[in-house]
């Protein structure tokens, strides 16, 4: 089943939907589905040949694509690519602040640095992703979605540093909704769980862990990037118009088990 096999192919037809790491993995996913309900798209990463890639596929599905490259962490160049944006393809509708950078470590091995680096990626870069396309949400009474992630809430071991930068993301999200609900602009944000081919499961689930996530998950499967990319579609349009404020899990229930689960499989010997 695909995204046009449930709503109209022309549901987003003329937004304008900015996502930040947008290139590749869960964020790419997420411009997939908003280009296949008819939206526009600006999309911005670091790697110039990852992004062309992406843009190529999003026109396949007839977007009109706005690809630059930028790092969120500097604010100057995300209002650049909001500005470019806004010239080509109008005021934004849709921000997702979806770059993010994680790898597992604990503390005791983390340095600072290594600890700021994703603080100042998931966390400070949602915040200028959100900050420079304030102006234009107002005008279009647009949303934000942040992509989360279950250490938000609880404690997963080598985490610390993702959860710190994901607990913020979330009550960040949480402030917009409330300074910025005035202005008709919604803030929510997605928790994905376990993602299939993608970067952070490359990163985080690696040899037997894979499958002992698998088992560990309710639902008993991996999530896709179009399980996310439908949660994104959803609190984006006039569905989801009474919905501000709110973490949607898109975890197949996994987080149901709280930290502990998480705690003995990062620590399990048959994870190595
Ligand atoms: C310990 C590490 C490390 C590791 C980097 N560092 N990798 N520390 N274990 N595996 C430390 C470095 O030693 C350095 O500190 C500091 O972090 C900065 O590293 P750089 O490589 O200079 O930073 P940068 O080039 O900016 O790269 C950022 C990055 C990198 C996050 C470290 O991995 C990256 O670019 N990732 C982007 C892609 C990505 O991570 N995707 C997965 C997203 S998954 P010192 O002190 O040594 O100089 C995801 C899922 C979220 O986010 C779910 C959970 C929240």
């Amino acid at each position: 089943m695909r995204i046009r096999d449930f709503l109209p192919a022309d549901l987003l037809r003329g937004n304008v939907v900015f996502v930040t790491g947008g290139g590749s993995g869960i964020n790419l996913g997420i411009a997939r589905h908003f280009a296949a309900l008819g939206a526009n798209l600006a999309i911005c990463g670091r790697t110039r040949e990852t992004l062309e890639a992406a843009a190529d596929e999003l026109r396949g599905l007839g977007a009109t694509v706005v690809a630059e490259v930028a790092d969120v962490r500097d604010y100057d160049a995300v209002a650049a690519v909001l500005a470019t944006s806004e010239a080509q393809l109008g005021p934004v509708d849709v921000v997702v602040c979806g770059a993010a950078g994680n790898f597992l470590c604990p503390v005791a091995n983390l340095s600072a640095k290594g600890f700021k680096t994703v603080i100042e990626i998931d966390l400070l870069g949602s915040f200028n992703a959100a900050k420079a396309a304030f102006e234009q949400l107002k005008r279009t009474r647009g949303s934000l979605i942040f992509i989360s992630a279950g250490q938000a809430f609880l404690p997963f071991p080598l985490q610390a540093h993702a959860g710190a930068a994901k607990a913020g993301v979330d009550n960040l999200m949480r402030n917009l909704a409330l300074e910025w609900g005035a202005l008709g602009i919604r803030s929510n944000s997605i928790a994905p769980g376990p993602i299939a081919e993608t970067e952070g499961m490359r990163r985080l689930a690696v040899g037997k862990m894979r499958e002992l996530v698998v088992q560990s998950i309710p639902l008993a499967r991996l999530g896709t990037v179009d399980d996310i990319g439908e949660a994104a579609v959803f609190l984006a349009s006039p569905l989801a118009s009474f919905i501000t404020g709110t973490v949607l899990l898109v975890d197949g229930g996994q987080t149901l088990h709280g930290s502990g689960l998480m705690t003995g499989l990062m620590m399990s010997p048959k994870a190595g």
